[in-house]
């Protein structure tokens, strides 16, 4: 059987060439990595978590009206997405201080700030993904100033959209990070959210214990990964019935 062609392989996911042009197939890998890949494992069952929450996410985003490139789930570990161009940033959008910022501004981890926060990285491995300002996004034309105010309001949107969802299965939404791709439909360009969105992405509290339900497990060694995602998976009503996640699964097709 001829293999299908493989796009992309970055470090939590892969793209495979879609059924149709302008389409893809992003499967979720069990790898994880923390600290720009210094620290790597491989956690059984976190790509089928990580595929069934971002659908739930993408789902509920689109259900308002935010564009992104999910298309549908297509098994246990891959969905059907829309090809877009990824623009080379991190939008990262903070309600609490928390990871680099409390380290950076020596501020206590969980202290709410004034207001939410967005700031990017410029996406390169090589150089650690360093935090860049806005006068380099535009200058370097990595977005124009039309679409970093867009990028900005829809990061906007996508916080107050997953805040209240979260909120609602008592966790708090500290920060996370999302990724935008430009779409073109004709001579128009709009704007997606792409990649994931997962606690792979996220910092996720919980409300009462301020347990931590996100990669923070992994990167910092606190419990079972697995067990914090599959928690909130639960809380969401994501998770399959029996609750249980076959890791073995791996594609379907
Ligand atoms: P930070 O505090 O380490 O800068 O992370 C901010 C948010 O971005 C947090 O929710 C984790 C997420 N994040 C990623 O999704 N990918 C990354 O490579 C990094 C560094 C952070
Ligand atoms: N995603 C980054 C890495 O792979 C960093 C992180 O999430 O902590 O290393």
């Amino acid at each position: 059987m001829a293999r299908r062609k493989k796009i992309y392989e970055g470090k939590a996911k892969a793209l495979y060439e879609g059924p149709e042009p302008g389409t893809l197939v992003q499967y979720f890998k069990d790898d994880a990595t923390a600290f720009n890949a210094e620290k790597k494992s491989v956690i059984e069952g976190k790509g089928v978590l990580n595929n069934r929450l971002s659908e739930f996410f993408m789902t509920g985003l689109s259900n308002i009206g935010i564009p992104t490139h999910f298309i549908k789930r297509l098994n246990m570990r891959e969905q059907l997405i829309r090809q877009c161009e990824i623009i080379p940033l991190e939008v990262i959008v903070r309600n609490f201080a928390a990871g680099s910022m409390a380290k950076r501004l020596g501020l206590e981890e969980g202290v709410q700030l004034p207001r939410p926060i967005i700031e990017f990285s410029y996406k390169d491995d090589a150089l650690g993904d360093p935090l860049v300002p806005e006068e380099y996004i535009i200058a370097f034309g990595w977005a124009s100033q039309q679409e970093l105010d867009d990028v900005i309001a829809l990061g906007l949107r996508v916080n107050d959209y997953l805040s209240g969802v979260m909120y609602g299965v008592g966790i708090k939404l500290i920060d996370f990070k999302i990724e935008i791709g430009r779409i073109w439909e004709g001579d128009f360009m709009r704007l997606v959210v792409a990649d994931e969105i997962s606690p792979d992405s996220c910092r996720l509290w919980d409300v009462e214990s301020g347990k931590k339900l996100d990669k923070d497990v992994f990167r910092h060694d606190i419990g079972s990964l697995t067990d914090a995602y599959s928690e909130v998976a639960h809380r969401l009503g994501v998770l399959p019935s029996n609750g249980k996640i076959d890791a073995n699964i791996t594609q379907i097709n």
